[in-house]
């Protein structure tokens, strides 16, 4: 299965992509961890995309589309794969159609994760993120908490909350979402690829309607 994940930022699209790729055993691409871990490192990427990301703006297509064909094109993505936050605009929709269609794929399923506005900056207001990009677990003080305080329960890492999780960025954050990245629902429903799944709820009862949409079975 080729699966891509739209929903606004603190849908829970990590957090369901991650229990997703471990049950298909099949990689999680997440363009928002990738990005992070390229500011980390302080590659030329990372520089660039660093000022949009602090701004709650999209960073510039073409450091998306690079990075995204650099990791398509591995061998261990003929198994299938997990897109999330990517693409994120028309534009970047186009490009990945390409993209696949030289690699001789395509996607099997596009699900679009719906919440309320009203629930999402709590959620994002309260993550807590494992910084190790072999791990990059997803906590929430309040509905998915540590075991041990602001330690990641999976690899022992200490928990930092995002940069881009201030309440004025999130405001943008969802702006540019409305804006560029909503639009795609259209894009890919024109396919007759779009499943809606209720991101509402608790996370393990969102993965069993997400299981139930994409008809994989639960045990
Ligand atoms: P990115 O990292 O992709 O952020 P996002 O899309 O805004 O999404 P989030 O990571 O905020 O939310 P999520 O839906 O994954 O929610 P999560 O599972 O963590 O992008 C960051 C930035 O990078 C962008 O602003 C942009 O600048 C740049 N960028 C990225 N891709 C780009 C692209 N293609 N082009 C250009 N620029 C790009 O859950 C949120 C919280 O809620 C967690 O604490 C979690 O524990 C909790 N939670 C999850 N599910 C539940 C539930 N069911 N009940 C209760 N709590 C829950």
């Amino acid at each position: 299965m080729q699966i891509l994940f739209l929903g606004a930022p603190g849908a829970g699209k990590g957090t369901q992509c991650k229990k997703l790729a471990a049950k298909l055993k099949v990689p999680h691409l997440s363009s928002g961890d990738m990005l992070r871990e390229a500011v980390k490192q302080g590659t030329k990427a990372g520089v660039e995309a660093k000022s949009y990301m602090d701004k709650g703006v999209l960073v510039p297509d073409a450091v998306l589309i690079a990075m995204f064909e650099e990791f398509l094109s591995k061998p261990e993505m003929k198994g299938g794969f997990i897109l999330d936050g990517f693409p994120r605009n028309e534009s970047q929709a186009r490009a990945l159609d390409e993209l696949l269609s030289k690699l001789h794929t395509k996607l099997t399923d596009v699900i679009n994760l719906e919440t309320s506005d009203d629930l999402l900056e709590e959620r994002i207001t309260g993550r807590r993120v494992c910084p190790n990009k072999e791990c990059n677990a997803v906590y929430h003080i309040k509905f998915q908490p540590a075991k041990k305080d602001a330690i990641c329960d999976l690899c022992g890492t200490e928990l930092v909350h995002r940069s881009d999780d201030k309440p004025e960025v999130v405001k943008q954050r969802l702006k540019t979402y409305r804006e560029q990245t909503e639009p795609l629902i259209r894009y890919y429903g024109e396919k007759g690829l779009v499943k809606r799944v209720n991101g509402e709820g608790e996370p393990e009862q969102v993965f069993e309607s997400l299981l139930g949409t994409l008809k994989v079975a639960c045990k």
